[in-house]
Formats: C-alpha cells, structure tokens, sequence
C-alpha cells in the first residue's frame, strides 16, 4: 500500500472509531495514537463532514426507523399479515432494547417467491442507510459461499473469522443466510456459539447483531394450512400463528434434508422468532405486479398486473389457489407486457 493511501485508511479507522484506537490492528495503533494526537483539531471539525460521506458503524448510517418498516411491510408485502406482524414486533422489540441478552434470531419459512428475501430486504433498508449495499449487511448462500462439503472445515473457520471479524468492526452486523436448508449441519453448528446468550465471547460481543435464516422447510405444512382454509371458505387473514406453529416445528423437525434442525438450534431455543410465509394468491400476484410497476414509475395498470397474474403457474393442480413461484417471476413478465 502507498504510504498516502495508507494514511486515508488509517484515518478513516480513527475517524469511523470517533477517534478510539481500540479496533484498529496492533501495528498501526502506535502510529495511530500519535495521529491522532496531531489530528484532535482537524478531527473535531472536520469528521461531522467525514461521517456524512464515509459509511461508519455509527447512529448517522445505523438508525432503525420503525415507521418505516411500517410502511414497508403495509404497501410492498402482500399477502403475509403474519409474517409482517411477527417481524414488526421481533425487530423493533429488539433495537429498542439497550442491553438485548443474544443477539436476534429470526428462521423465516415458507415456499419460494412468498418474500422471503425481501423482507430481509425491508428490514435491512429501515436499519442502515445503504439497505443492503451496507457493508455491514452480509448475505450468504450455500449454493454460492459453501458448495463444496468436501471444504467444510476450511468453510467454517472462514464463516466463524468472517463473523467475528464484522461483528468486532460493528456490533449492530446483519448476517443473512440463503437456503439454510441446503446448508451443511456442519457449518450451521460452527455458528451457534455466537447466537447464544453469551456475554462475550473471546472479548466480542455479539449481542447487538442479527441473523435471518432463509428456508423453504415447513413450506408444505403453511401450504396445506392455508389451502384447508380455503377450502373450509375461511379467511386468510384468520390464519394465525398458533395454527401453523405446532405444524411447522413438526415438519423442520422431521426433515431429513433441513440440515438447522439437526443441531440444537431449536431445542436450546437459540432461534427467537419463526416466521411463516404464507403461499400467495392470484390477488396478491396482481398486488406485486401493480407495486412493481410504480417501482419502475409506470402508472400501475390493472388490465397489465391481470394479464401477469394470469400468466403465473398456479397449484394444486384442481384448484389452483397459489402460484407456484410467488411473486418471483413478475418482474421478467413485466418487461414484457410493458
Ligand atoms: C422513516 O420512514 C418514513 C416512512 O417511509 C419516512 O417518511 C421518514 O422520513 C423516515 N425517517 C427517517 C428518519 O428516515
Ligand atoms: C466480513 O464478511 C465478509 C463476507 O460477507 C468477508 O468477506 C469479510 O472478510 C468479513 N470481514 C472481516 C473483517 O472479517
């Protein structure tokens, strides 16, 4: 590294730190302090400026903004009214705890293309100012990050430095896990440590971070449950959660393939919330289209989100209540109705 180049690095440490050296490595720290002797005065004027254009681990990129979420989950989510009232609550109940005892767990479950992802997009976008551009908002996928099992150790000590290494550079870290059903029980138990209730561990707190487990595990149960309401003529909005609760730690629990449920995630309830996603209807595929059509800054067509809705894939094959991917492919069949 060039020597100015190395200057800007060290100083963006000291400035993103407020001006403790405590997180920046041993070597530079000598240095560091005297810097930052010699910078007290530029510092104190000029890191207001630095922060506004820097992303630090600090309230002016890191604010949960629960209107916001709010909204989010109102106008861009459809058809999860109790997955939006379980993450509403789980989240907000947790950044507005000063001293939380573990960090947030949350295991989100349900078929593909129901929003699963997304929401982890809502929360992400309504706790740090870069969504999920942060660099403190970290997504791994299986299939992407851990494909060969024949690497599982080199994959878990990578996993385990990658976690405590972000979660010392910022407490409040997100970590998102894709496919967790596709994820080796293995590489699952190598990161249960830091969801328990620990104080610190090896000098790290990991008490303010977040994790969110994607999976389809359960998928089927939520499915069924929805489509016994259907048939019964009832609502789905009176679905609650106490319906599909016993179902679904039934169904990861007995799933062979859903390496989680291996371990003893659930047993020693290191897993703080579990949200069910319901599988989506026709009226909800045409709630997306019309959403993602003002996203785009088209004005929302109801005859165009109709012919998209009726172009989706519904199941089971007699009734043909919910689509088969969700809300997953609205966007490439936009691009062409449009
Ligand atoms: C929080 O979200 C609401 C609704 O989206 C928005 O109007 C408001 O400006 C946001 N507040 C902050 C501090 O960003
Ligand atoms: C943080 O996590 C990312 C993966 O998302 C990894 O590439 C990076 O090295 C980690 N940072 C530290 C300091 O460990």
């Amino acid at each position: 590294m060039n020597p100015r180049k190395r200057y800007v690095l060290l100083l963006w440490m000291l400035v993103c730190s407020g001006g403790s050296t405590e997180a920046i490595e041993p070597i530079s720290t000598s240095i560091a302090v005297g810097m930052a002797a010699a910078l007290t005065g530029f510092l104190a004027s000029y890191q207001n400026i630095f922060y506004y254009f820097n992303e630090c681990c600090r309230p002016e990129w890191i604010a949960f903004n629960k209107t916001g979420l709010q909204v989010d989950l109102e106008n861009k989510m459809f058809g999860q009214h109790i997955a939006s009232r379980i993450i509403l609550k789980a989240v907000n109940g947790f950044i507005t705890n000063d001293n939380p005892k573990k960090p947030l767990v949350l295991s989100l479950h349900g078929w593909t293309g129901t929003g699963k992802n997304f929401v982890s997009q809502l929360i992400a976008d309504n706790i740090y100012k870069e969504g999920m551009d942060s660099n403190f908002v970290h997504m791994f996928t299986s299939e992407l990050h851990f494909p060969h099992s024949s690497h599982l150790d080199t994959y878990k000590s990578q996993l385990q430095q990658w976690i405590k290494g972000n979660v010392s550079n910022c407490a409040q870290s997100m970590f998102i896990f894709d496919e967790m059903d596709k994820m080796h029980p293995g590489l699952i138990d190598s990161i249960k440590p830091y969801l328990d209730y620990y104080d610190k561990l090896d000098g790290v707190s990991y008490r303010k971070a977040i994790f969110i487990f994607l999976s389809n595990a359960g998928g089927e149960s939520i499915t069924q449950t929805a489509l016994d309401f259907w048939k019964a003529g009832r609502a789905r909005e009176e679905i609650e959660l106490k319906d599909l609760e016993t179902l679904l730690s039934l169904a990861v629990f007995n799933n062979k393939k859903s390496g989680l449920w291996h371990t003893s995630l659930i047993d020693k309830n290191l897993v703080d919330f579990f949200v069910p996603f319901l599988p989506l209807e026709y009226r909800h595929v045409v709630q997306c289209a019309m959403a993602e059509m003002k996203a785009r800054g088209h004005r929302p067509d109801r005859g165009v989100a109709d012919q998209v809705a009726k172009d989706v894939v519904y199941f089971p094959k007699s009734e043909r209540v919910f689509s088969v991917k969700g809300c997953k492919t609205i966007q490439s069949k936009l691009d062409y109705y449009l």
